[in-house]
């Protein structure tokens, strides 16, 4: 019997909603841990696309799925993607649908405040997806955030916003913009707030119950752990934990739990928003990548910037994740490029480096060392086993496992659900 945590391994979008949909046919509970509606996993079954954001992606094949506390919800768009959702066929009801009671809530305020730091002319722009996900994280750990189930004691909400809005407030007069009343966030809230309450649960207490059945628990991280708050290109991160040893905080269970960690890797590099991308190609190379593997922000529509494979960062992954395999995907996308280069490690001023250094000012000073290898002229978009491969694209996979020092577990070949290469299934280790 096996847990498994499925995480990023660069800096988001590697394709975890596919892995997801794909291995929670397996599964009997899908559970999000952390982010919120910053991420976006995208779905593709029989040509039809499902975009994910707040909720688990194991709702589209209707398992069970949690929303863990370490995630942070917007109530209203809760509700907006469930509707979304309904109107493409995918019925989520408390039934299949369950939210921790102690996850903290984004608020308009925290939208408005994510969008104003963003928009200043001074200052360090993030490029964040302005909804709201660093303010509400900031004020959960500042010990002031509205959680789930305060929406269920309306006698003692309205202090409770009074009491946040003591902070925003003083901080919205120090950027010279209007006050918020407090009646506009209960106004809000109560307008969604019966719609919230079915799904509300002690989801820690629950997800141990059905452990102890003997039930599977599929963890769905969001971002990459390069955006992770600790261990990621810091300040150009999120606001949260996205290392899969956050699985376990972020849903209630310890982290005995967790069985086995499937790093989801993208086959070349992408990345959304500012901050240091050693590998990036803003070239004919980048545009290639970019126009083949469609790299294009879920969320934000924004163009991603793409680069070759660094095998320095995912190899770093593997060890602050705890990955025991990976899920490549993609491989496709670079079909018919005669030359692929990865990147083997760093040269900082003058000396050769194995690791992302934890500077700002050196991680946008190191400079990729690569190795070439030969590309292959066929394709292999679409193919559902081994042998299908071109021999220069198993060379190409094997290599990256020997950079990363982890095997492929699976291998992705198109958006579509079913164009996937099972190797060694992670349930069964
Ligand atoms: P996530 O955030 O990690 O779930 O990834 P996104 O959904 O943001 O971005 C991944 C994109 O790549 C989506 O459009 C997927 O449909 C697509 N995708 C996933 N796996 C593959 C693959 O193996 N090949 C190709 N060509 N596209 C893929
Ligand atoms: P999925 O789950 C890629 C990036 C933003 C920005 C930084 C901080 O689809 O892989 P935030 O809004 O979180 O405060 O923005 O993190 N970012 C993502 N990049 N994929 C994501 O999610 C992301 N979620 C946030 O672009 O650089
Ligand atoms: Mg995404």
């Amino acid at each position: 019997m096996a847990n498994v945590v499925v995480v990023g391994s660069q800096w988001g979008d590697e394709g975890k909603g596919k892995i997801v949909d794909w291995l929670s046919e397996r599964a009997d509970v899908v559970v999000r841990y952390q982010g919120g509606h910053n991420a976006g996993h995208t779905l593709v079954i029989d040509g039809v696309s499902y975009k994910l954001s707040l909720l688990p992606s194991g709702l589209v094949r209707g398992k069970f799925s949690v929303i863990g506390n370490g995630v942070v919800v917007d109530p209203r768009h809760l509700v907006e993607e469930i509707d979304k959702l309904a109107g493409q066929g995918v019925t989520i009801t408390p039934e299949l649908l369950r939210i921790a009671d102690n996850a903290p809530l984004i608020l308009s305020v925290h939208q408005e405040l994510d969008a104003i730091r963003e928009n200043a002319t001074s200052g360090l722009k993030i490029g964040t997806t302005k909804r709201g996900i660093g303010p509400a994280y900031e004020d959960k750990v500042g010990r002031r955030a509205i959680r789930v189930i305060d929406l269920a004691e309306p006698e003692t909400l309205m202090a409770k916003i009074e009491r946040l809005l003591t902070h925003h407030n003083a901080l919205r007069r120090g950027m010279g913009i209007d006050e918020i009343p407090a009646q506009r966030i209960w106004d809000e809230l109560m307008a969604v707030s019966d719609k919230v309450l079915p799904y509300v649960d002690r989801v820690w207490a629950l997800l141990d119950e059905r452990r102890r059945r003997g039930e599977r628990i599929l963890f769905e991280g969001a971002q990459g752990a390069l955006l992770d708050n600790d261990h990621g290109t810091y300040p150009f991160v999120t606001s949260s934990n996205t290392v899969a040893g956050q699985a376990a905080p972020g849903s209630g269970l310890g982290p005995s739990a967790i069985d086995y960690v499937l790093g989801i890797t993208k086959a070349y590099t992408t990345r959304v928003g500012e901050g240091p991308f050693p590998t990036e190609q803003d070239n004919e190379v980048g545009q290639f990548l970019g126009e083949r593997g469609r790299e294009f922000g879920v969320v934000t529509g924004r163009k991603r910037r793409c680069g070759w494979f660094d095998a320095v960062i995912v190899r770093q992954t593997v060890r602050t994740s705890g990955i025991h395999g990976i899920a490549l995907t993609k491989l496709d996308v670079l079909d018919g490029l005669e030359e692929i280069r990865v990147c083997v490690g760093y040269e900082l001023n003058g000396t050769r480096i194995d690791y992302l250094p934890a500077s700002m000012g050196a991680q946008s000073g190191v400079k990729p060392i690569y190795e070439s290898l030969e590309g292959w002229a066929e394709t292999t978009a679409g193919a559902r086993s081994w042998a299908d491969l071109p021999a220069q694209a198993v060379k190409y996979v094997r290599r990256v496992e020997e950079l990363i020092g982890a095997p492929v577990a699976m291998l992705s070949t198109s958006p579509e659900r079913e164009d996937t290469i099972l190797v060694q299934d992670p349930f069964q280790v």
